[in-house]
């Protein structure tokens, strides 16, 4: 065997040694592998939602009611000649190991007249099961908490896990964002999507939105209000801000829980993570200073990508909603106790 010979070889054998050890990363990390833990109304319309945008090839289903998995793995498979090519199944936690999206939406909801904060330690306890059978198997994907109070149980499934900041997020204000736009589009008579608006800080009563930054594609939400005629500006957005954080309250009371909304906020962020998008979305993560507030989870529009929140970024506040993000951070501050108290029971 000639020296050209051993070197092609040796370069076809690392090549493929190569191919092996990516072939060993691919099957640590599946991009186009995603999983739903909890199949009830907000499990399902995400896992529906999914199966519709084909952006995964493969969606595992886990319930602590298996039935209930299989019966929407079925279900919603049977949708799947009208959309795209994907394996739908009821699973456990093995199967997961390799997904690069795991969504938890297991828990109770509330109940009419309930807050969110209302929740904490009955699905803390839901949260202790979960976690550590996703930290066992050593998985490598994003983690997506959609969960009530997701402010809390993001920071619960950061301390219960172990892992990296980053690659555990909340959906945060996701959903009351697109709330937000809806309203102001339909208030002012123009397309949801050109309108540039955000709510901020926890997912619930005490969230807050920047009207200093809003705007109609560029122009300044006071100003586009003048161009259509409407007066009262500052008693039109307190009406839109009370509407949008009452939202929730007012869909419990007619029909039980809230759904349809959620499910697409998450897919909007699961696309990001997938695609790697890189979009600026306010999803719930750790904060480290941002805004003088350390060491727990709220929203604040983040870049979003393959790696999970990649950039907080502080976006300009006036001085009256700096001072209500404040008073958001210490609403939530007193449930901190209960998640940590949670993660201490674990170790
Ligand atoms: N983040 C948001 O914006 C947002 C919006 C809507 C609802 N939610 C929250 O989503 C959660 C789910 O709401 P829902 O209406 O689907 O409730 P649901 O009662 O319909 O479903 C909860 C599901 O979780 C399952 N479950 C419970 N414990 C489990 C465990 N240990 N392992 C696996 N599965 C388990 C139950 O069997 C059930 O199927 C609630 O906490 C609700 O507040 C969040």
């Amino acid at each position: 065997m000639t020296e050209n010979t051993n070197e092609a070889l040796d370069i076809k054998k690392n090549s493929e040694s190569n191919t092996e050890s990516s072939a060993q990363k691919e099957k640590e990390t599946d991009y186009r592998k995603v999983a739903i833990i909890g199949c009830g109304f907000v499990g399902a319309s995400i896992a529906f939602t999914l199966m519709q945008r084909g952006i995964f090839s493969e969606m595992v289903l886990i319930d602590r009611d298996r039935k209930r998995a299989e019966g929407e793995a079925l279900d919603i498979s049977h949708g799947l000649p009208y959309s795209a090519p994907m394996e739908i199944y009821a699973g456990d936690y093995d199967d997961i190991a390799d997904a690069a999206l795991i969504i938890i939406a297991a828990g109770a909801n509330q109940k009419p007249g309930e807050t969110r904060l209302d929740l904490i330690d009955k699905n803390l306890a839901i949260f202790s099961q979960i976690i550590p059978e996703i930290k066992k198997r050593d998985c490598k994907g994003i983690l997506m908490v959609v969960t009530n109070p997701v402010d809390i149980l993001t920071y619960a499934a950061i301390k219960m896990s172990g892992f990296s900041p980053r690659r555990v997020i909340g959906s945060g204000t996701v959903l009351d964002t697109a709330r937000l736009k809806y309203l102001i589009g339909r208030s002012l008579d123009v397309d949801a999507r050109s309108v540039h608006a955000v709510i901020i800080g926890e997912h619930g009563d005490s969230e807050l939105a920047v009207w200093s930054g809003a705007n109609v594609s560029g122009i300044d939400l006071d100003h586009f209000c003048e161009l259509r005629g409407i007066a009262h500006y500052k008693v039109t957005t307190q009406r839109l801000y009370t509407e949008v954080r009452d939202s929730a309250y007012e869909i419990i009371q007619r029909k039980g829980a809230t759904y349809y909304g959620i499910a697409m906020a998450v897919a909007k962020i699961a696309e990001s993570i997938s695609r790697d998008e890189h979009s600026v979305l306010p999803v719930s993560a750790l904060m480290n200073g941002e805004y003088g507030i350390e060491g727990m989870c709220l929203s604040i529009p983040s870049v979003v990508g393959a790696k999970g929140v990649e950039k907080v970024l502080e976006i300009p506040l006036s001085g009256t909603e700096q001072r209500e993000l404040t008073a958001s951070a210490k609403a939530l501050s007193s449930a901190l106790e209960h998640a940590d108290k949670a993660a201490m029971e674990l170790q």
